[in-house]
């Protein structure tokens, strides 16, 4: 860093998954094996208005962009599908997902984003998630070939855990959700910070200063309290 150079931190990476108990599976054959309708809500409201980041099978599974959120793939090469929706973001690589997905929330007021699958992309991203919704999904011994394994510690010994349960519900089986299904948010107890320096960020949008104060006003408002950040 030069000197005078300024670093401001960026927005934090959450994350979210639904994985089968206790085997940790996420899917089969590019689909997910269970049909919860409240997840699928709960994932919508909970993502609505920010940033996803997603591999480029999710994306084919899904089978088109995500509605009022910023939609970036990664993938190693530009995805044929890029022409059919052009509102998609492509990053070739997870450092431009990650400045794509500053600005993207810096431009929208949010001091988060979210990175939304598959098994190799949590894999990629999972030191920087920061706070984690996880579905744990009561539906037995199942077979997949994509896994979340994260391990969130033993809930016996809480002080030495690197996460901290912020939040857990739990929803029965019913007509529209297959079986029933906990949904346990993590924090992580020393969250990881991504700086840049100011300049980086600058000569994107006419009013990215603006947007970019705006933005750093927020930061100071959250101070240091990470377990409010993510409110
Ligand atoms: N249960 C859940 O919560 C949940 C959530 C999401 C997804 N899923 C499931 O997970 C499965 C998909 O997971 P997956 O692991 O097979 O695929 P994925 O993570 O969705 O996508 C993998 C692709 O991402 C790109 N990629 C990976 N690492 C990269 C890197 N370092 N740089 C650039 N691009 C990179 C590559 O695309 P290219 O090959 O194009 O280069 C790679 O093939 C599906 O079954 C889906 O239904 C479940």
């Amino acid at each position: 860093m030069k000197k005078n150079e300024k670093r401001v931190r960026m927005p934090s990476a959450a994350s979210i998954v639904a994985r089968s108990y206790p085997d940790r599976i996420i899917g089969i054959e590019n689909t997910l094996p269970w049909h919860l309708r409240t997840d699928l809500q709960l994932f919508k409201q909970r993502t609505q208005g920010h940033a996803v980041i997603m591999g480029r099978k999710t994306f084919e599974s899904i089978g088109k962009p995500l509605p009022k959120r910023t939609n970036i793939i990664l993938s190693r090469t530009e995805p044929a599908f890029l022409k059919e929706f052009p509102t998609l973001k492509w990053a070739r690589d997870p450092e431009t997902a990650l400045l794509l997905a500053d600005i993207e929330s810096i431009i929208s007021g949010n001091m988060k984003f979210f990175v939304i699958g598959g098994d190799q992309i949590y894999r990629v991203f999972e030191k920087y998630i920061n706070s984690i919704f996880v579905t744990d999904v009561f539906c037995g011994n199942i077979n997949g070939d994509a896994k979340f394994e994260l391990d969130f510690g033993q809930r016996d010994d809480d002080t030495k855990t690197e996460w901290i349960v912020r939040s857990e519900d739990d929803f029965p089986k019913t007509e529209f959700d297959q079986y029933p299904f906990r949904i346990t948010q993590y924090v992580r107890r020393k969250p990881f910070h991504r700086y840049r320096v100011k300049e980086e960020l600058m000569g994107r949008e006419p009013d990215f200063a603006v947007l970019l104060e705006r933005y750093e006003a927020k930061l100071e408002q959250d101070g240091t309290d990470q377990l409010d950040f993510f409110e």
